[in-house]
């Protein structure tokens, strides 16, 4: 299966990619990422060679560029791109709409036209069930398209192998595009376990374990990955599920909430089967040290002051990253299209015993809290049922707030260097190093 990974430079996506590749040994990721401030292909260190990886430095925004992806061969598109700092958001909004909502919908216009494309008579008239009968695989371009880079230094980026031995999911019922299966100048070849270049490959030239196996064609094409901040704010008492009301407080929230609607318009309009999931705060390596957990772990290593908003007594839900992305590998495999999904951690914690917490773990003083000046508009209180996800799908978090923060902890004061690099902006060199001359 070839996954459609953006925003995978982030904190979440970075973590999913090292996640999937490492549970699925049938899946191919590309990652689109525009690198903003918060994309860092450090995160990903040690994945530029491996041929299931590949990376593309580009907007979702970017239509042509997208659809030049689509045209390579995707199954299925998880979308963590996204502007997601509520405190940049309150100064200047701009770019969460123009990520969050507009690029949103180039993604979903491009996977719908693919959709169609690939979907025997159009769109199913009731869309329900394992929706991914066609694949879009297709072999061998002469070059990558403008802006793209490839990771992949011996091929180009739509020809790396999907697995181990060059494999591939390809949906169900096989086929490649319509006018274009069969012509059979590209193939995968099951003796050499390598591909054999050309134009375009159909899923009959794989070999035939890989065709369709259950439990390994994804039942979604498209995840809008969104957030419980879509809800806005609760009082001391209950939980948020999938009917609770859509209230966002900020223009993050905002942007989000309207990328949900819009998410679950295309699956009810042209019968793209699309998920959306609604996750509570997440915490764990690689998370950019402007949000709360990293923040106060790297000041308190530091033995700078911590700055903690209002009264700290903010309660947010914490998810372990590593439980998200087995919720998300659920989802893609098993989840309704047109449904939504809470994902919390059972992890309700007031942000001042979070921090007090952390400076428990690094023995360092209280003295270093600083109360600060409440964020405008600051939700008082987060709380997610994940009920819906539990019973249908069988998640639960693994991580409890306790050990999942103590070893957060651990890896931020072991990788020192990682983050001393974002807090001083060396980070983006990193890419230039890499990438500059491909
Ligand atoms: N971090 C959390 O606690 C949390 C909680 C709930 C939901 N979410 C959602 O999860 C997703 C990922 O969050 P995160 O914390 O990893 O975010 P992040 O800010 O760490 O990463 C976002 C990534 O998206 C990339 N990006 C931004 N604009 C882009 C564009 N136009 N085109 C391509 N790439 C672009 C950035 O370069 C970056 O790599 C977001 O959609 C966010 O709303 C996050």
């Amino acid at each position: 299966m070839r996954l459609l990974v953006t925003g995978g430079a982030g904190f979440i996506g970075s973590n999913f990619i090292r996640y999937i590749l490492n549970a699925r040994p049938e899946v191919a990721v590309i990652n689109l990422d525009k690198l903003t401030y918060a994309g860092n292909l450090e995160n990903l260190t040690g994945l530029e060679e491996n041929p299931r990886y590949t990376f593309v430095h580009g907007d979702i925004g970017d239509r042509r560029l997208v659809s030049e992806i689509f045209s390579r061969g995707v199954d299925a598109v998880i979308n963590f791109a996204a502007e997601s700092h509520v405190d940049r958001s309150i100064m200047d909004a701009t770019p969460f709409i123009e990520t969050n909502i507009r690029g949103t919908q180039v993604l979903l216009d491009v996977t719908t036209e693919w959709w169609r494309e690939h979907t025997a008579g159009g769109p199913p008239a009731t869309p329900a069930g394992p929706m991914l009968e066609r694949s879009s695989i297709r072999g061998a371009p002469t070059d990558p398209p403008a802006g793209v880079t490839a990771s992949t230094t011996g091929d180009n980026f739509d020809t790396a192998p999907v697995s181990g031995g060059g494999n591939s999911t390809a949906g169900a019922a096989g086929g490649a595009s319509p006018g274009q299966a069969g012509n059979g100048k590209s193939r995968f070849n099951g003796d050499s376990g390598s591909w054999e270049h050309g134009s375009t490959i159909s899923t009959k030239d794989l070999p035939r374990e890989d065709r369709g196996q259950p439990g390994t064609a994804p039942a979604v094409a498209f995840i809008q990955i969104s957030t419980d901040e879509v809800y806005g704010s609760l009082g001391p008492e209950g939980r948020f599920t999938e009917e609770s009301p859509l209230n966002p407080s900020s223009p993050y929230s905002a942007s989000k909430a309207a990328a949900d609607l819009l998410a679950l318009a295309y699956h009810r309009t042209h019968g793209l089967p699309v998920a959306v999931t609604r996750c509570s705060n997440n915490y764990g390596p690689y998370q950019f040290p402007e949000k709360l957990i990293p923040l106060m772990i790297t000041n308190a290593l530091e033995n700078r002051p911590l700055p903690v908003y209002g009264d700290g007594l903010n309660v947010r839900d914490w998810l372990h990253v590593e439980d998200h992305c087995r919720a998300l590998e659920l989802v893609l495999y098993r989840g309704r299209a047109g449904e939504i999904y809470n994902i919390g951690g059972h992890g309700e914690r007031t942000n001042l015993a979070v921090v007090r917490t952390i400076l428990h773990l690094l023995d360092k003083p209280a003295g270093l809290i600083r109360f600060v000046k409440d964020r405008p508009g600051h939700d008082r209180r987060y709380a997610i049922d994940p009920s819906k996800i539990t019973r249908e799908l069988g998640w639960q978090p693994r991580h409890t707030f306790e050990r999942g923060l103590a070893a957060t902890v651990e890896w931020y004061v072991k990788n020192r260097p990682w983050w001393e690099r974002i807090k001083s902006g060396a980070y983006r060199e990193y890419y230039e190093r890499m990438y500059g001359g491909r």
